[in-house]
């Protein structure tokens, strides 16, 4: 078919990616999300099978098509996300997190729709499970790749989640004023230990190609 699944660089490698926004219930009808369209991983994912990868692709919420000849495991909180991701990890090579996971959510969720008595409201939250930290801290790892939504201070940002979270790489983009989340463009400054590279702004679809080709020559060279 169109597909080269023999070839490419990464032919045999086992990749999960994470995509799109979380969902977390406040009580039946509401939820606490985020603006992601989950275009970005989606791409990654397609990308990463025309490379020749195994793909696992863990979505939270999105109207997407699932990319011909990926495995598609469909989440609604950060909760299942990480139970998902912990169950593929025994097979997982390389790990892309390029979700935008619900950093926190309702520290309790009412079994019944709240009603609307008190003039005001105020919600208690508590912080999710970091899934790409505990990726990253597992023995064995695979190889990770993060991203970095940033409205400022872009490479420090990035520079410090890539240090802190000890990943492989990251890639990083300005959110905010028409740029990155929900936007069919966007621009990627990718960074590893001892290097950077740049892609300028593109559709989502080319950017993703060029991320990839990018992962699967640092993979390709930590592996060997
Ligand atoms: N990530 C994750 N699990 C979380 C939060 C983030 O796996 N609970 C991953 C994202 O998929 C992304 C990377 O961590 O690859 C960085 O996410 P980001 O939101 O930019 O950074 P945070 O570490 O959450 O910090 P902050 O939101 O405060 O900038
Ligand atoms: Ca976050």
């Amino acid at each position: 078919g169109a597909l080269r699944t023999r070839g490419g660089p990464l032919a045999g490698v086992r990749v999960t990616v994470t995509a799109g926004p979380t969902r977390e219930p406040i009580d039946p009808v509401r939820v606490l999300s985020n603006r992601s369209s989950g275009r970005m991983g989606f791409a990654v994912a397609a990308a990463a099978r025309a490379a020749g990868a195994e793909v696992r692709l863990i979505a939270g919420p999105v109207a997407l098509p699932t990319p011909l000849g990926v495995t598609r495991i469909d989440v609604e909180t950060a909760a299942d996300m990480h139970a998902a991701v912990l169950a593929a990890l025994p097979a997982t090579d390389l790990f892309i997190a390029s979700a935008a996971v619900a950093d926190y959510r309702p520290a309790q969720t009412s079994d019944r729709k709240l009603k609307k008595t008190a003039e005001s409201l105020s919600l208690s939250l508590e912080r999710t499970p970091d899934i790409l930290a505990e990726v990253s801290a597992h023995d064995p790892r695979p190889f990770c790749v993060g991203f970095a939504a940033e409205t400022d201070h872009l490479l420090d940002n990035a520079r410090t989640k890539l240090t802190a979270k000890q990943l492989d790489m990251i890639a990083a983009n300005r959110v905010g004023h028409a740029l990155g989340i929900e936007q069919p463009d966007n621009a990627l400054e990718v960074l590893w230990a001892d290097g950077a590279h740049s892609l300028p702004r593109a559709p989502k679809e080319q950017l993703a190609r060029e991320l990839v080709a990018l992962i699967a020559e640092r993979y390709r060279l930590q592996s060997k």
